[in-house]
């Protein structure tokens, strides 16, 4: 898939507020910093798009982005993000899990998880959530500018055998870095083909 236009539609603070249009919807979740943002950038080709930040806890809001007039594409904040009060935090989980659960066109949600880390509970945790409400996704590793090739093979394995504890077919796999424009192609590519479904 090519993409000839993104533009900014709208922030909301919960999905009821959520743009009033039968547009499919593509989501980009994950922990707080793992680089949300910067994934929609790249794959836009547009910096600045999508706000980013080094500091955790820069998106506290769901953003709608029109793509070739056709789909949303929607950065979600981050879960996991320990800076704010036990109340924001509660707020922030209900906003992610209602639209999660409830936005009736979102056809599919990017989980992206830091591909220099260990399989962290949080992020298994979120996807049995996502088993249970039955909403389809796919993994998306990112920063992997940031790890050697073994290194990563290692996380890579490792985040494999820890989903199969629980999961009979594993997801798709993205291997990402925003930096390095990496992975765009094959994410654009399984974009379409779920657009198309
Ligand atoms: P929240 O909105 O706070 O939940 O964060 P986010 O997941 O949207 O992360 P964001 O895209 O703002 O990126 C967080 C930090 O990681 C920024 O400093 C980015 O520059 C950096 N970053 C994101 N992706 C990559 C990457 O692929 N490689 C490298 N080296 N840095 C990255
Ligand atoms: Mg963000």
């Amino acid at each position: 898939m090519e993409i000839k236009s993104a533009k900014f539609v709208i922030s909301n603070a919960s999905y009821e507020q959520c743009p009033d249009s039968k547009l499919p919807e593509i989501a980009f979740i994950g922990r707080s910093n793992v680089g949300k943002s910067s994934l929609i950038n790249m794959l836009c080709m547009h910096e600045g798009l999508a706000k980013t930040s080094s500091k955790p806890g820069k998106t506290l809001l769901i953003n709608h982005f029109k793509i070739n007039d056709a789909w949303h594409l929607v950065d979600l904040p981050g879960y996991g993000y320990a800076q704010v009060s036990l109340q924001q935090r509660e707020k922030l989980h209900r906003m992610i899990t209602d639209y999660v659960e409830k936005r009736e066109q979102l056809y599919c949600l990017f989980v992206l998880i830091d591909s220099r880390l260990k399989p962290q509970q949080i992020d298994l945790d979120f996807m049995d959530f996502l088993g249970e409400v039955g909403v389809p996704f796919a993994i998306v590793m990112t920063k992997t500018d940031k790890i050697s090739q073994t290194e990563l093979a290692k996380n890579l394995k490792m985040f494999k055998q820890k989903m199969s504890e629980n999961w009979e077919a594993l997801p798709e796999i993205f291997l990402t870095s925003s930096e390095k424009k990496r992975g765009r192609e094959a994410m654009l590519q399984y974009i379409e083909q779920v657009l198309q479904s």
